[in-house]
């Protein structure tokens, strides 16, 4: 049976790090409707256009363009043994048309692994990030730096800081997860799929506590 984890977490706590870690570990896609928003970007498509308008002022896009959007990607091929969610749902909307989506595939949501970071933290986690152009390797330039700087350790694509990682436009990022996203939590610790993660720790010490966290939950 194909298994989907869906990665909760404010912007910042470590969500994309540690999917690409996890994913890798289980042979599962990494999908993040940040990654999928970005690539309409840089591809100037009118998907791309429309979203652009929500993240530079540190908006959730609308569920509606939001859902189709993971729908189609969750729909190819390469998801039939399941993905790891990083970034969807985000509203109490996106989580239940998620569950409709996978219980049309036969699946369900098999574990919410909750990466829990203090507001304090995260700013100065988002500040000091790097992201690779080419595949969206997250670097940091104080707690996980590159080993060449500007350069990404995987591609050699160049590295680069997120428009909307602007200390302003983070503030507002964080104001709508806690409005929209939080109550994802209650949500999920209601269906017994919630498992909490302390999300200070090194990247380390944090993917070992999600691996056991998943193989607990599998
Ligand atoms: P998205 O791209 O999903 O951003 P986010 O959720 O705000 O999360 P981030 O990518 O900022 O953080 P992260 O948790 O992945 O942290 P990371 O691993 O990079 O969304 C962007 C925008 O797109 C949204 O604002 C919205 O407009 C739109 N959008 C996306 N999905 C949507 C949806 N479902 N509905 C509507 N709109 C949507 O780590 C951060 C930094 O910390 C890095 O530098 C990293 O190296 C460092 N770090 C990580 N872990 C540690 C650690 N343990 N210790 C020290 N440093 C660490």
């Amino acid at each position: 049976m194909a298994v989907y984890i869906v990665l909760l977490g404010p912007p910042g706590a470590g969500k994309g790090t540690q999917a690409q870690l996890i994913a890798q570990k289980y042979g599962l896609m990494h999908v993040s409707s940040g990654d999928l928003f970005r690539e309409n970007l840089k591809n100037e498509t009118e998907l791309g256009k429309l979203a652009q308008t929500f993240m530079q002022r540190g908006e959730l896009v609308p569920d509606d363009v939001t859902i189709a959007m993971v729908r189609e990607r969750l729909g190819r091929p390469d998801c039939q043994k399941g993905a790891l969610l990083d970034g969807f749902p985000r509203t109490p909307t996106q989580a239940q048309a998620l569950a409709q989506m996978l219980q049309e595939f036969n699946a369900a949501v098999s574990v919410v692994p909750y990466i829990a970071v203090p507001e304090e933290v995260l700013v100065e986690r988002l500040s000091g990030r790097w992201t690779c152009r080419k595949n969206g390797h997250v670097f940091h330039e104080k707690y996980n730096p590159p080993t060449a700087v500007g350069v990404c350790d995987y591609d050699g694509s160049e590295l680069y800081q997120r428009d909307d990682d602007l200390p302003a436009t983070v503030k507002n990022r964080i104001k709508v997860y806690q409005e929209q996203t939080a109550p994802l939590i209650q949500y999920y610790r209601e269906n017994g799929l919630l498992v909490e993660v302390d999300g200070t720790k090194p990247i380390d010490q944090v993917t070992n506590a999600l691996l056991q966290a998943i193989e607990k939950a599998a």
